[in-house]
């Protein structure tokens, strides 16, 4: 069967019967965009089913619903995003992280704290994932129990739409989880397969006995070794093993079943059609299963997402896409598409990587493989960005290149011990608290938790009450906000860091968090501490007004914006970072010092940029100094110089 036109319009006629819409509406303009891609993945993923085009032409049924679905007031904004495609990117957007429940306590009262959204120059808000979830361990919330259905407590689904459109119109969108690789094994579907029922059976990967599993088991790495060791679960109500990457009770979809794709689309749309602007695809490079690999990164993987950017292209075409692929820099990359693919799936991904190095980078106070895996990033196309971050509700794991390690002169294996040593506080000179996560005694893994502020040094540095080391730890947590909102890309700020919060060691006392060092890092906000940022004497105040001021000197600077480039320079000076960022009439050099002794950078490179004296930090409004040819950067120093005339 190969595609043609007359396929298409015959699809279009079997729609209209049921839609009764004209050919020429949008809706079908928009099918007709999409539609043999969707054709040629459905065949390649399907083709063996005899009605794999029954399939496709359920989907379409399923596009057609969904469209109808669709509000005017969202209609109007796919129009406009729709005639500037860079609306995300040509402006200055920060993302700021929430648990509904531990910021706000429930959706609409979210409202109750926009103010404090709007002082920070937040422009769109990742609520962790609110739908309902079993109550005891359900990962944070990502063991979905009902898609369709918020978690007990935090409102209702029209209750979330509101708050998204109110927000919109003050210009904060709104991201979203999309738990697609798995669901809780109290979701509806798995209860039914525990219930013996084929049909749903065939949503998830079930085997009779460790043939299969034990094959799987020789390759895939483990997620979580210490609480869910192992890549399969015994569910003693049919007798049989069911794949559980995750944690036991998240149960792995089946996607070579294309009913589950089809379930899929359908809670994407839901979602789109329930105001989200931003969908962030959660552990997107596990949903396609291969025998003899570690069951990441597939090929089959992004032919998925692209099914999944076509249908909300025609449904939702103003809904962007973020892929969660914390995996070896090569493989995210290609989150955005590949080739002729660019721009069909991710628009944006975590930069995972650039996270890791930056920590890497104050360990050892040098810049080397930070340097060396920035530079390896290719130019972007402007349609799509980088999601850049410090800290997020996950633990840090240290996933480098080994290559790039290697040829920064480590060898891999000591380096991330030296890392691991050094943030779990346990490094001679360390100045961070960091607490492990999922050790692996069988390949000696270990990831790393904490707040942002107590991995730089701040909770140590308080109790030891020398303002020194305070004024060291306040340096680095400034250092990284200054090369977050300047890096090429969208930043992201994790809820509380932009107050300094530290680990909050309670969870130790929760039987269902107990085992999850994660918990450390996702506190209750604190809003009696939140006051304080109006001080700015205190620490608080300190971060939280210079947060403040870094995100409103970028949004007066294009050259900082997604769609400006950059150009990863050599400092000359080992603990120096330094990039260009550039457009047609601006240029802006940042200099990034991440050791804890003043460092000089020779007056030489700007010559090879072609920039030159005077030269004014555009944060501190002051002239840079320069000594004999060189520029000072006392410890800790970010500077982000402009021409001063
Ligand atoms: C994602 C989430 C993480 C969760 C995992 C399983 O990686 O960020 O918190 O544990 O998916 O859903
Ligand atoms: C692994 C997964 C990532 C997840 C994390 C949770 O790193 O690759 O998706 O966020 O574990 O700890």
């Amino acid at each position: 069967m190969k595609y043609s036109r007359a396929y298409f319009l015959e699809f279009v006629g079997r729609l209209r019967e049921i839609f009764h819409m004209e050919e020429t509406c949008e809706f079908f303009l928009r099918l007709g965009l999409v539609f043999q891609d969707l054709f040629e993945q459905y065949r390649f993923l399907y083709g063996e089913r005899v009605n794999w085009q029954e399939h496709l032409f359920r989907l379409c049924c399923l596009l057609g619903e969904a469209y109808q679905g669709r509000d005017e007031f969202l209609k109007g904004i796919d129009r406009e995003r729709e005639k500037n495609p860079l609306w995300f990117f040509d402006r200055n957007m920060v993302g700021y992280v929430i648990y509904v429940d531990r910021w706000a306590k429930d959706v609409k009262s979210i409202l109750k704290h926009r103010d404090y959204l709007h002082e920070m120059g937040v422009t769109f808000l990742h609520l962790m994932p609110c739908f309902d979830v079993p109550e005891g361990e359900n990962d944070g919330g990502y063991a979905v129990r009902d898609y369709y259905t918020l978690r007990d407590g935090l409102g209702t689904c029209d209750d979330l739409k509101e708050v998204a459109e109110i927000l919109k119109k003050e210009g904060i969108f709104l991201m979203v989880d999309v738990v697609v690789n798995h669901t809780s094994s109290d979701h509806l579907w798995a209860k039914k397969a525990k219930e013996g029922e084929s049909f749903y059976e065939d949503f998830y990967y079930f085997f009779p006995d460790r043939v299969v599993p034990d094959e799987f088991e020789k390759t895939m790495p483990e997620i979580f070794p210490e609480t869910s060791p192992g890549n399969f679960t015994y569910v003693p109500e049919v007798k049989k093993w069911v794949m559980t990457v995750f944690h036991r009770y998240q149960w792995d979809l089946n996607y070579t079943n294309p009913y589950v794709l089809y379930e899929m689309v359908k809670i994407i749309l839901h979602l789109a059609n329930g105001g989200a602007d931003i969908l962030r695809l959660d552990a997107i490079p596990y949903l396609w299963k291969r025998l003899g690999t570690s069951c990441q990164n597939e090929p089959e993987v992004h032919r998925l997402i692209q099914i999944f950017k076509a249908c909300v292209s025609v449904v939702a075409p103003g809904v962007l896409f973020v892929a969660e692929a914390i995996v070896q820099p090569k493989e995210i990359l290609k989150y955005f598409g590949e080739g002729e693919s660019v721009g069909k799936e991710c628009d944006l991904t975590y930069n995972a990587s650039g996270m890791v190095c930056l920590w890497e980078a104050l360990a050892t106070r040098q810049v080397r493989l930070l340097t060396r895996t920035t530079c390896s990033q290719p130019h972007l196309p402007s349609m799509v960005s980088w999601l850049n971050y410090l800290r997020c509700h996950d633990d840090i794991g240290l996933g480098f290149d080994d290559e790039d390690v290697m040829a920064v002169g480590y060898s891999p294996r000591e380096h991330r011990r030296f890392l691991v040593d050094f943030y779990l506080g346990n490094f001679p000179g360390s100045w961070a608290r960091g607490l492990p996560f999922m050790s692996n005694p069988k390949n000696g893994d270990v990831r790393i938790s904490g707040t942002l502020a107590s991995l730089a040094g701040l909770e140590k540095a308080l109790e030891s009450e020398k303002s020194e080391e305070v004024e060291m730890a306040v340096g680095r947590i400034l250092l990284l906000f200054k090369v977050l909102f300047s890096f090429r890309g969208v930043p992201l700020v994790y809820y509380g860091d932009e107050i300094g919060n530290l680990n909050d060691y309670r969870f130790r006392e929760r039987e269902e968090e107990a085992s999850d060092s994660r918990w450390v890092h996702r506190p209750w906000m604190d809003w009696e501490k939140a006051k304080k940022r109006k001080n700015k004497k205190t620490i608080e105040g300190r971060i939280f007004q210079d947060v403040v001021l870094l995100i409103h000197k970028r949004s007066e600077l294009p050259v900082l914006w997604p769609v400006a480039s950059q150009n990863i320079l050599d400092s000359g000076n080992e603990s120096v970072f330094a990039y260009l960022r550039s457009t047609e009439t601006q240029a802006l050099l940042v200099l990034a010092n991440f050791s804890d002794k003043t460092q000089l950078v020779s007056e030489r490179l700007l010559g090879r940029i072609g920039m030159e004296f005077p030269l004014r930090d555009v944060i501190s409004g002051r002239e840079v100094v320069v000594v004999d040819g060189y520029i000072v950067l006392v410890p800790y120093a970010c500077l982000w110089l402009v021409e001063a005339c």
